[in-house]
């Protein structure tokens, strides 16, 4: 089963309650919040209280993506605004085996994510600690990019990684970035368990419906 994980930086923030009481309705199993820092990556989106918000709205576990420098500096803060999974970017964090061990101690799982030029190779010591890795289809900081093609030959080995080391279903594989009903089925094929989708969700005039397309892949 595809679980989908729509992205909130294609909401309407002026109409936050609206967007999320759909995604409350919707088949979607989570919901995706993109925190930028204007330093890791060339944007900046929303901070904690915004996600204090959304967790109070919001009836579904929260995919709190980071794209923050050293991010291990705000487990705690991540865990009071309710995050289930906090993503964090091997790229952003120099001692990640320690951060990883911290965000489990907190109580959520802990997942990793990969930007398009990092090698999946890179994960290999820290595999079976994680509860999901996250692979960037796009450069993070933007919604509504192209989607990389490669990142699916990077979905083969991991699952291909993951696969091997009798860790199915433990270590799951969420994918990031360009995802619409062509890109999510070639990733679903790939071996990828969670589509986050933006812009493909939030562009359509019937979001469920985008939601509910994508949950069928
Ligand atoms: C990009 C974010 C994505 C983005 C996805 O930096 O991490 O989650 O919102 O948006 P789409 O699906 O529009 O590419
Ligand atoms: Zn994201």
């Amino acid at each position: 089963m595809t679980l989908v994980s729509p992205s909130l930086l294609s909401a309407d923030f002026g109409q936050l309650d609206r967007d999320i009481d759909m995604l409350n309705r919707s088949q979607a199993d989570m919901l995706h919040i993109d925190v930028m820092d204007g330093v890791f990556v060339p944007n900046i989106s929303f901070g904690f209280p915004v996600m204090k918000f959304i967790e109070r709205a919001a009836s579904k576990p929260l995919d709190v993506h980071l794209m923050i420098v050293d991010p291990g500096r705000y487990v705690n803060q991540v865990r009071d605004c309710g995050a289930a999974i906090m993503n964090i970017h091997a790229e952003a964090c120099t001692h990640l085996h320690r951060v990883v061990q911290q965000i489990k101690q907190a109580g959520m799982k802990a997942a990793v994510t990969l930007n398009p030029s990092t090698p999946v190779m890179m994960l290999q010591d820290i595999i079976e600690d994680l509860d999901m890795v996250l692979l960037m289809s796009v450069n993070p900081g933007f919604a509504a990019q192209k989607f990389i093609t490669h990142t699916l030959a990077k979905v083969k080995s991991l699952r291909e990684m993951i696969d091997s080391r009798g860790l199915t279903g433990q270590t799951t594989i969420e994918i990031d970035g360009g995802i619409n009903l062509q890109t999510g089925a070639l990733a679903v094929e790939a071996g990828a368990d969670i589509l986050v989708a933006g812009n493909y969700v939030f562009a359509d005039q019937d979001p469920e419906a985008a939601i509910a397309r994508l949950k069928a892949l």
